[in-house]
């Protein structure tokens, strides 16, 4: 069973990912190591959603089946990009799955059961971008007449009408109103909350859970004229994936029941409405608690409008890796752009805060740290002298900051987190500025000074490796090895961070290394 149960969006497999699917992916990994590192048994899953017009379609113009299309797409682009950004997700997910198809038909047979499906015309607008159907006030007017456009995707919706299977979504407004105001902290941040308040007060409408004109998803059991509506079919990967619906008694049936409701549903503001709206009252309808927080975050924009597949203005990720390293991406998108708000991604500011905050800001003071053990002390870390004041404040702030940043994780503020770790970072590189342990070194007298102060530092850095690793597991799973922490306190991943401020851990006597340079300076990027 899982204590902390994450997931992401599963991503359509219309096209290749970009940095803005790897973004949120990247804050689902850095919350499950984090909670890793806590000594909680975290499951994270993630996935593609391969069904509906918009995969189908863009099959149809690549020339082939839909399913040979986002097997080649997974296969290709989206399994691997989990690599390419050091993904330590437990599960992947396909919704062309058996397991995922089966669980779908078997729950829409429940909530039919219950009373919440009936069968209705639909009529009106749909954004194919979306695979949503458009309420009146979600559009915006085209210049020039025509359709109106989906906001988002800034394209002309289409009008459809068929006859469908409805959800009794209005039968659920009092419900998630009266869970939501029991429960604020069920959607964050409190700008998505309000926005999913307002909405619910607007009332309910019915929604189509079935299509009639699509042929590429799955089967509704009672109707072979139609399939789930692609939206009412990808939700439930959330449940499908952990073992809802498997055989009673089963141990798949055991982890479901041990492990949902997710703790945290991290989606982007534009899936607000369906993860916050239609899933919980999906959820209700089945008899099943729902997801105790959906946290919405921000859009990375190109040129002030969303990054998309759909508006062909998407960053491939390795694009980024491959110049900066998969750390330094992870901790560029976690530190850059404050969780929950829209942000933009330039070399430029990428580059500045590489070379300052890693390559010259931690990378410096971890290469000083063991060149300095090497040069004075021959490589073995030496026994502290007693403490004084400066070193007593390093520890106090380690303590302060541990705690801080735990807090800053649990409100998924991760940029807050790594700043109170760059604060201590800071302190331990003027600790080092101003004992000048290159002036200590010159004088015999002053040894044991210099055994305080290489202690210290070294320490300090055993205490960033853990704190930092959530963010940059490979740096710091490389400087960890370079202060002798892997031979004489076991793997990174092991350690805890409620006993991260616990100082003294490094035991004297471990050799301390000169490894590979955490950070290197790098050349410009081609144009
Ligand atoms: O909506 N900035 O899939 P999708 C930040 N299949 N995050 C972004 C982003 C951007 N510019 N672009 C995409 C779907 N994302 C459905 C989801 S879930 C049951 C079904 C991220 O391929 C962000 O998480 O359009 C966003 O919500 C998601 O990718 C949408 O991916
Ligand atoms: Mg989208």
């Amino acid at each position: 069973m899982a204590d902390f149960y994450v997931t992401t969006p599963i991503y359509y497999v219309n096209d290749a990912p970009h940095i803005g699917h790897a973004y949120t992916t990247t804050a689902g990994d850095v919350l499950t190591r984090w909670h890793r590192q806590r000594g909680e048994s975290v499951w994270y899953l993630t996935g593609v959603d391969e069904h509906g017009t918009k995969v189908q379609r863009a099959a149809e113009a690549g020339g082939v089946a839909p399913q040979e299309w986002v097997d080649r797409l997974v296969t290709e682009s989206w399994r691997p990009v989990l690599g390419t950004i050091d993904a330590a997700n437990d599960d992947f997910i396909r919704t062309t799955e058996p397991r995922h198809q089966e669980r779908v038909q078997r729950f829409w047979e429940v909530v039919r059961d219950n009373g919440y499906v009936y069968e209705a015309d639909y009529e009106g607008p749909y954004c194919v971008g979306c695979e949503e159907f458009k309420l009146p006030g979600d559009l915006v007017e085209a210049e020039g007449g025509g359709p109106p456009l989906c906001p988002v995707h800034g394209r002309p919706v289409e009008m459809l009408r068929e006859k469908n299977w409805f959800f009794r979504l209005s039968a659920f407004t009092d419900a998630l109103i009266e869970h939501y105001e029991r429960h604020p902290e069920a959607v964050q941040p409190a700008s998505a909350y309000n926005e999913v308040m307002s909405f619910l007060r607007g009332g309910l409408v019915d929604i189509s859970m079935s299509r009639s004109s699509v042929a590429w998803g799955i089967g509704l059991p009672w109707d072979e004229q139609q399939v789930v509506y692609v939206w009412f079919d990808a939700l439930l990967n959330y449940i499908t994936a952990i073992g809802y619906g498997a055989d009673p008694g089963s141990e798949e049936a055991r982890f479901f029941a041990d492990t949902w409701p997710a703790d945290v549903q991290l989606v982007g503001k534009d899936i607000l409405r369906f993860h916050a709206v239609y899933w919980p009252a999906m959820l209700m309808a089945a008899g099943l608690p729902v997801p105790r927080c959906v946290f919405a975050h921000g859009w990375l924009l190109v040129g002030g409008e969303k990054m998309s597949k759909t508006r062909l203005t998407g960053i491939a990720p390795e694009q980024i890796t491959d110049h900066f390293g998969s750390d330094a991406f992870r901790y560029y998108f976690m530190r850059a752009i404050q969780f929950g708000q829209d942000g933009s991604f330039s070399w430029e500011d990428m580059s500045a805060r590489y070379t300052a905050e890693l390559a010259n800001g931690l990378g410096n003071l971890a290469s000083r740290a063991t060149a300095m053990v090497q040069r004075y002390r021959d490589g073995r870390l030496p026994a502290p002298g007693s403490p004084t004041d400066d070193e007593r404040a390093l520890q106090d702030l380690l303590a302060e900051v541990a705690r801080a940043a735990d807090d800053a994780v649990e409100r998924l503020d991760f940029a807050g987190a790594i700043a109170h770790v760059r604060r201590f970072i800071d302190a331990v590189n003027l600790y080092v500025t101003e004992r000048e342990p290159w002036v200590l070194a010159k004088d015999p007298g002053e040894a044991q000074r210099l055994d305080t102060v290489l202690y210290t530092v070294c320490e300090a850095l055993r205490a960033v490796a853990v704190l930092y690793n959530p963010v940059m597991p490979r740096a710091m799973t490389s400087m960890w090895g370079q202060i002798g922490a892997e031979a004489t306190l076991g793997p990174i991943g092991e350690q805890r961070l409620g006993d991260v401020a616990r100082w003294g851990q490094l035991p004297p006597g471990t050799t301390v290394s000169k490894g590979a340079i955490l950070f290197p300076r790098l050349e410009e990027p081609a144009e």
